[in-house]
């Protein structure tokens, strides 16, 4: 056994005499961001049941949601009202919806996909829950890299040519779970792609497109529905985003925005199933940004100013314990979002997560950033939001030990 072997394993030991609890893996806000909006519960009362000229009470108000609350999401997306639709609690749910009425009726003026080959480009590390509904809706995932200015884009325009490849599923703003966003070059560049489908597909997931960690130091999103259609694709991009990292996690809305055409041809599809989204849910939104001091912005400032630090000691505490050269690790620093990216520099990730777990820090499972789950063995996806500051340093502090510990196992075994 070696030397490093001796003293990883000892300070493992120690490590596992703490008896922690501490979890690392749940992408949510911690208490203390939801309790910047506690004042949402209360932003409507007994008497406040009209808004935008309709009875929030009765059905009538339309498919596309609440005039104001459109204006809201229209203004987060950097959209006309009229290229949105505000729907319920859930933007990955009108992900869903939109696959599943591309695949029965077909996009306007395309086929219905189903019961053709359909394939799906999604970028890795990525998101696990969108690989879980590709995979439920029947697509065959083709995966491309999440580079540091967004997918590769290269390997997409390949991909783009063969007939069945619907489109891509992706993060544009600080990914899930890199936290890189695509550069304005990249998205006109798959703005103007030429794919060999017609109806070829941007679902960009804009999930943290105003999670921004430092006022002057950030990531700028791109406007991919205005880039498709200055490149002449006006129906190819649908982005989707929601307040649940704004707000209150999935007890929020969620929205989409596209050209005119697609937002009539989901508002119709959507109103086969339903008479309107919840209206209530919507004005209390409304209520609530409108007077919160500095509005939507100055909302995500204060949630700034309790998660950056948490990103500042994840970096701090792995650079302190596993040095900056990648002798163990490397890792994303990324300026917003809610996840920071790690490889490892021995494929050793399932290791330490497994030692992680044992000594009571719970990481993502281990394979979960890519499509059924066939990693290349490095990727562990950190989330420091939820827990409070010192957790994620004591966290930190325990995975690194695990880092190196998994590191001089394997390395001792070659
Ligand atoms: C990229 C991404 N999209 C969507 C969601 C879920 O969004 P919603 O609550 O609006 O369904 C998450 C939650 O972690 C996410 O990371």
């Amino acid at each position: 056994m070696t030397s490093a072997q001796t003293s990883a394993q000892d300070a493992y030991a120690a490590l596992q005499q703490k008896g922690l609890r501490l979890n690392m893996q749940r992408g949510q806000p911690s208490d203390q961001d939801f309790g910047l909006s506690n004042r949402l519960i209360g932003a409507l009362n007994e008497h406040d049941f009209q808004m935008d000229g309709t009875d929030l009470r009765n059905y009538p108000g339309g498919i596309r949601g609440l005039p104001s609350a459109r204006a809201l999401a229209a203004n987060y997306l950097d959209l006309k009202d009229e290229n949105v639709i505000v729907w319920n609690n859930s933007s990955l749910e009108l992900q869903g919806l939109v696959l599943m009425f591309a695949l029965l009726h077909g996009l306007p003026g395309g086929q219905p996909w189903a019961g053709q080959p359909n394939k799906m480009i999604v970028t890795v590390p990525g998101y696990d829950r969108h690989f879980s509904l590709l995979e439920h809706l029947g697509f065959e995932l083709l995966t491309v890299l999440m580079q540091p200015d967004g997918p590769d884009m290269d390997a997409v325009e390949r991909l783009a040519q063969d007939p069945s490849v619907r489109g891509i599923v992706f993060v544009p703003t600080y990914s899930n779970p890199t936290g890189e966003s695509i550069s304005p070059e990249k998205a006109a560049r798959l703005a103007g792609l030429k794919a060999a489908a017609p109806d070829f597909t941007i679902f960009a997931d804009d999930a943290y497109r105003a999670h921004h960690l430092y006022a002057e130091d950030r990531d700028e999103p791109v406007n991919l529905v205005a880039l498709c259609r200055d490149a002449g694709h006006p129906n190819r991009a649908f982005v989707y985003a929601s307040t649940s990292k704004i707000t209150f996690a999935g007890a929020g809305l969620g929205f989409v925005g596209s050209s005119e055409d697609n937002i009539a041809w989901l508002g119709e599809h959507l109103n086969a199933q339903s008479i309107g989204p919840n209206k209530f849910e919507q004005a209390r939104h409304v209520r609530f940004l409108e007077t919160y001091s500095g509005g939507l912005e100055g909302l995500m400032a204060e949630h700034a100013r309790l998660i950056a630090p948490k990103f500042a000691a994840v970096d701090e505490i792995l650079s302190r314990e596993l040095g900056t050269q990648g002798e163990y690790a490397t890792w994303t620093k990324p300026k917003g979002g809610y996840f920071i990216s790690l490889d490892t520099a021995e494929p050793v990730a399932a290791r330490v997560i497994e030692l992680a777990g044992q000594a009571g820090i719970s990481l993502t499972p281990a394979g979960s950033t890519f499509p059924k789950g066939q990693d290349d063995g490095r990727n562990i996806r950190l989330a420091p939001t939820r827990p409070p500051l010192e957790e994620v340093r004591e966290a930190m502090e325990g995975v690194a030990v695990c880092i190196q510990l998994a590191t001089e196992e394997y390395r001792s075994q070659r």
